[in-house]
């Protein structure tokens, strides 16, 4: 598996990580298989949240990683009701019991809510100094978040930046993804097959897909996940309730694409408008 330097942190991870959203209801030994292949292939980035399955999906994370969690880059995310200066710190506190671990390697506000940002980035502060979190970050960011945010806290501080990103909703390559580039932020692409409304092999982008992934002996999901990571900024995090689809997504890591392949994948899922309100970089 291919590691990349994690924005600021000076961590090596892996480009194509572990999501865990609905995790929870899959079986639950069907549900562990699955990230444990995915941990013995090298995707050792495993996403969680408290919101998932109100805490259950961090605590099959903890099964499925008992006994090896040094070799794992593990993140968790507070829900904004709950990012106050102190619930923060008391969200995290239970994110770790349920995870059965003392410290998260990276917490990230899951998307922007009524508290500041400055209390929620004091209790990150606090709990970095306290040994609880090693980094923190941030999700659903856009521009006028970030740079709200760069504000605050200044470069250096904000490890990546959470987003949404398929070939089907490629938004984020306007104007979030330069400026994450701009200040050394991290970007970890969510929902990497479309929340699982994937290209079908009958539409033409889906052919367009087959016919990369036969010259390389490989799939469309693994061409689709190799693009989305194709800039050195970006990871990713498909979820997979089967060990055998952790496999496929793994195998990500050994294909590289052409040129000619990105350009010609760009071209069946296009870019889309830039929206008039974005800033330009
Ligand atoms: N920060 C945020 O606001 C936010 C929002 C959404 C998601 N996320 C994170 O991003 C992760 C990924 O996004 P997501 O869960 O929305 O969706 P996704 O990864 O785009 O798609 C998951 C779907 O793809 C299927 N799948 C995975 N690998 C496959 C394979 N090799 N072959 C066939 N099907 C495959 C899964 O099926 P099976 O389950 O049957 O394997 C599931 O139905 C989440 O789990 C979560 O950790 C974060």
């Amino acid at each position: 598996m291919e590691l990349r330097n994690f924005g600021p942190t000076q961590r090596e991870v892996a480009v194509v990580g572990q999501g865990t959203w609905y995790l929870e209801t899959a079986k639950r030994a069907s549900a562990t298989a699955a990230l444990r292949r995915g941990l013995d292939l090298g995707m050792t980035h495993i996403d969680t949240a408290e919101l998932y399955g109100s805490g259950a999906a961090e605590e099959v994370v903890a099964e499925a990683i008992a006994g090896r969690r040094d070799a794992v880059f593990l993140v968790s995310k507070v829900l904004p009701q709950n990012a106050s200066r102190k619930g923060t710190m008391l969200a995290c506190e239970r994110s770790l019991a349920r995870l059965q671990t003392n410290r998260l390697d990276c917490y990230l506000l899951h998307w922007r809510g009524r508290y500041p940002l400055e209390d929620t980035f004091a209790a990150f502060d606090q709990l970095q100094r306290e040994g609880k979190i090693r980094s923190w970050g941030v999700s659903n960011f856009d521009v006028s978040d970030l740079d709200e945010a760069q504000k605050i806290v200044g470069d250096g501080r904000i490890a990546c930046n959470q987003v949404l990103y398929h070939l089907q909703e490629r938004a984020i390559e306007h104007a979030v993804i330069p400026w994450c580039e701009k200040h050394g932020v991290a970007v970890v692409a969510y929902s990497p097959f479309g929340h699982g409304s994937f290209p079908g092999p009958r539409t033409a982008g889906g052919r367009v897909l087959q016919e990369i992934a036969e010259a390389h002996h490989a799939t469309p999901r693994q061409v689709a996940l190799r693009f989305l990571v194709r800039r050195p900024s970006v990871f990713t995090i498909p979820k997979a309730s089967t060990a055998e689809h952790a496999g496929e997504n793994a195998g990500t890591g050994d294909l590289r694409l052409t040129s000619a392949e990105i350009a010609r994948i760009d071209t069946a899922f296009p870019l889309g408008p830039r929206p008039s309100s974005l800033p330009v970089l």
